[in-house]
């Protein structure tokens, strides 16, 4: 059955088979969910030795959620790590979230799209790429989306479904079916630098840094934000991104007179890059920030 003219239809058929590229932050945590949400994952990544800490991560999602040792196991039986990809050939969704850069992804497409199904959906998980700039080597543009989920997974509802130029209008639909699917809330939205999260959170990230660089401590920043709502400040959610990420993000949305944060570039330079390599503006003791670094 063709997927994508189904797809237009209530009836469609659900996702069965995801394929994700990429087994870091967002990758890993995106496989972990979808498998607890019933759907068979099969999880790729270039360094295999991303796979492991992410299915050991999915491991502590089921137990804290699912509790039942057999409803662990099966979701666990779910989550297949796939170190050669053979999943790219089977898949109904082929989803990448790997480095964020164009060429780097663009790559990545031209070697995947020949072996994927007839029917089956391109997604990136891409943070502020332009959907246009990754769909020249494509043979079939209108089946590449955008699904933008959102750190961490596990606990953010939204996924932001980007439609590029070229992207199908059934292939928007499938997209918000498969958010819904997995019980995600699906924001449909234009392809535009940075979609509508993170032209709206970048610049906000960006200040706070900039404070950082003109002396106040990172907590203090943190501390006003929470005060003023916020569930985390920005330098801890900028750590918890992932400062390499942020910086990538930053450089596709800066405008050319905006002030580059000074500290983040030292951190980035020595590739500390917040939570996941134990140190950036705070260091990061099992998950947790401790004093700033
Ligand atoms: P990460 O650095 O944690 O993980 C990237 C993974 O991709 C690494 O394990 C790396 O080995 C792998 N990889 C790199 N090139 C590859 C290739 N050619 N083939 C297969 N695997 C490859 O990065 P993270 O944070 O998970 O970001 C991934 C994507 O998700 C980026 O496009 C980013 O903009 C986007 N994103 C990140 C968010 C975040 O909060 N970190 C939020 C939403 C989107």
């Amino acid at each position: 059955q063709d997927r994508m003219k189904a797809l237009g239809k209530a009836d469609a058929e659900p996702i069965r088979h995801l394929h994700v590229i990429g087994a870091g932050v967002m990758g890993g945590d995106i496989a972990a969910w979808a498998a607890l949400r019933g759907i068979t994952v099969t999880l790729q990544d270039l360094a295999p030795e991303r796979i492991a800490p992410a299915i050991k991560r999915a491991a502590e999602l089921y137990t804290k959620r699912l509790k039942l040792p057999h409803l662990v196991q099966a979701a666990m039986d779910r989550l297949i790590p796939d170190v050669a990809g053979h999943g790219v050939a089977k898949a109904d969704i082929v989803l990448e979230a790997i480095v964020e850069n164009a060429e780097v992804k663009r790559k990545l497409f031209a070697q995947i799209e020949p072996r994927m199904k007839e029917d089956a959906i391109l997604a990136s998980n891409t943070s502020s790429i332009p959907l246009q700039e990754l769909t020249s080597v494509l043979k079939r543009p209108e089946r590449l989306v955008g699904l933008h989920f959102f750190n961490p997974v596990a606990q953010m509802m939204l996924v932001e479904i980007v439609q590029g130029p070229q992207t199908a209008a059934s292939v928007m639909l499938a997209g918000q079916a498969f958010a819904k699917q997995i019980d995600k809330l699906p924001l449909p939205c234009k392809s535009a630098p940075g979609f509508l999260v993170n032209r709206v959170l970048s610049p906000y990230l960006a200040e706070a840094m900039l404070m950082v660089d003109e002396g106040i401590p990172p907590e203090t920043v943190d501390a006003a934000a929470k005060d003023f709502g916020m569930p985390m400040g920005p330098i801890e959610l900028a750590d918890m991104v992932g400062l390499d990420v942020g910086w990538a993000v930053g450089q596709e949305l800066a405008k050319p007179d905006n002030p580059i944060p000074q500290k983040l570039k030292q951190l980035v330079e020595a590739k500390k890059f917040g939570k996941k390599t134990g140190e950036g503006f705070y260091k990061w003791v099992k998950g947790k920030p401790q004093k700033s670094s």
